[in-house]
């Protein structure tokens, strides 16, 4: 091993966390070769695409830098055997689900992506490779992962003497919509692991534009401990900021100004505090479920169930919104015509896993509204994706709504009973009520899931309004 070097990286997943993570890599670290892997020939095709604007991710700041470093020492392929041969270093950054069946469905993550990923490293690799765990995964991934390896060497058909691994785990933590700034100046890495000389290789890399105070190493578990335990934590504001919104809404205080008090106390912080329809995103759900699984592994059911309830109430939150809406007019939906402002679980993403207003498009649809969706940047295949619903047609049950897509938010609004704005996008604080208060069906309502618009806009007009954590003006 004297002479080894990192000269070429690999990593396993194009997606939302490989993608715009060997993006930075590779604009960082000029000197090493970078290529980012996956069996998805249409992702690698849109990575490829001369169209920036068809990148299959959208991130603030990440065509930039792909206009930068692309075909340069950062590289898109579907070549995955050749890329694991070739590299030093292997990151793994696929998919890592909750499981839908079998023992721990519900709860448990489906590691059948990380095991092939592992298996096809396990037989292409040459030489020494260090594998870095990047997906979010349960505790004890990292053992799983060496298991098969590590067997792959024992094996008796195993020709490659020379062939060692040694594992690694990097988990990212990386927000959706800020993932570049968050690249760029993180507010620390974690390196978990137990080969000192491996840790040292991932730290080099990362001290090419990260202070080397800010990157912690651990042992493996604490590492992939550290991860699950920070998005609790973090999901866990959300549901106590949003049981408060239930409490302001009936007593008349205001989230934003309980919100800000709060986060006045500097041990508190003023962070992660916005009420809202509750928390979307591919990671806070399932990393809170698998603590949960991981504690009545354990039989620690009291713990289980105490993080448990940040998911129910998450649950409750979205839910109250979608029979708020219903219960405001007239306890019908039926035939209504209701404009959805926001598709994806954030802004600045055109991710929609696990999206508030998925649930809240589907109790709608159940009640028989006529729904027109609108998003700056997720497309109508992905929304038609995530409905199991084309647009435009009409369910065979009497009852059931219809939904379609539109791109002109004014349009949208003609005629219609309900706006309902579910994402914060930027555009949708600037959106001029007045005018839309003339083109809108009387009674209409708007009701604002994040609290971005200014009450006292609407108040000028003859929309009645409710907001999330001040409730309604009538
Ligand atoms: C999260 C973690 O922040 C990140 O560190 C980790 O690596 C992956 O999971 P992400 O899911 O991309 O990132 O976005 P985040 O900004 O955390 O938002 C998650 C959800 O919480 C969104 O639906 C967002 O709208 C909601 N949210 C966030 C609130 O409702 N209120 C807030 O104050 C903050
Ligand atoms: P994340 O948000 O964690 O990045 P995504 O679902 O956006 O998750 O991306 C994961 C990517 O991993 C997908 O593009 C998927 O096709 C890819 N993938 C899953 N399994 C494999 C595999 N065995 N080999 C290569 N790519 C894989």
């Amino acid at each position: 091993m004297e002479s080894f070097k990192i000269k070429k990286i690999c990593c396993i997943g194009a997606g939302y966390v490989g993608g715009p993570t060997m993006a930075v890599i590779a604009e960082k670290c000029p000197h090493l070769k970078v290529t980012v892997v996956d069996i998805n020939e249409e992702r690698i095709d849109e990575w490829n695409s001369s169209d920036l604007e068809n990148m299959p991710i959208f991130e603030p700041g990440l065509k930039e830098i792909i206009s930068k470093v692309r075909g340069k020492n950062l590289f898109f392929s579907t070549q995955i055997a050749k890329e694991i041969k070739e590299s030093d270093m292997v990151f793994i950054s696929v998919n890592t689900p909750t499981k839908t069946e079998g023992f721990g469905a519900g709860y448990a993550i489906d590691l059948k992506w990380v095991e092939s990923s592992a298996r096809q490293v396990a037989k292409y690799a040459q030489g020494h490779t260090i594998v870095v765990e990047k997906s979010t995964l349960p505790v004890k991934t990292a053992e799983v992962i060496k298991e098969i390896l590590l067997n792959s060497i024992k094996n008796k058909n195993c020709k490659d003497y020379d062939k060692t691994f040694s594992i690694l785990s990097n988990p990212e933590f990386l927000a959706e919509g800020t993932a570049i700034q968050n690249l760029q100046n993180p507010d620390r890495v974690l390196i978990g692991g137990e080969d000192q000389e491996s840790i040292n290789y991932l730290k080099e890399i990362y001290m090419n534009w990260v202070k080397s105070t800010k990157i912690l190493t651990t042992n493996l578990w604490s590492s992939e401990l550290s991860k699950l335990t920070a998005n609790a934590f973090l999901a866990q504001r959300i549901s106590s900021i949003n049981s408060i919104s239930a409490i302001c809404e009936v007593t008349g205080a205001e989230v934003g100004e309980v919100s800000k008090a709060v986060g006045f106390d500097s041990r508190i912080g003023s962070e992660f505090l916005s009420a809202g329809p509750g928390f979307g995103g591919s990671c806070f759900k399932k990393d809170i479920l698998n603590l949960v699984y991981l504690a009545k592994f354990y039989r620690l059911n009291e713990i289980a169930d105490y993080w448990e309830q940040v998911i129910k109430l998450n649950n409750w939150q979205n839910r109250r919104i979608s029979q708020l809406i219903v219960e405001k007019l007239f306890g019908t939906v039926s035939l209504k015509k209701i404009v959805i402002l926001g598709f994806s679980f954030k802004a600045n993403t055109n991710d929609t896993r696990e999206s508030p207003a998925i649930s809240i498009v589907n109790d709608l649809l159940e009640n028989g509204a006529e729904i027109k969706i609108h998003d700056p940047k997720v497309k109508s295949k992905q929304i038609m994706k995530d409905l199991n619903l084309s647009f435009n047609t009409k369910e065979k049950r009497k009852e059931f709504g219809s939904w379609d897509y539109v791109s002109d938010v004014y349009k949208a609004l003609e005629n219609a009973d309900a706006a309902v704005i579910v994402t914060e996008w930027p555009e949708y604080k600037k959106l001029d009520w007045l005018k839309i208060s003339e083109i809108m069906r009387n009674p209409a309502w708007l009701f604002d899931t994040r609290s971005i618009t200014e009450p006292s806009a609407i108040k000028e007009t003859s929309i009645n309004y409710w907001s999330v954590g001040n409730g309604s003006l009538e």
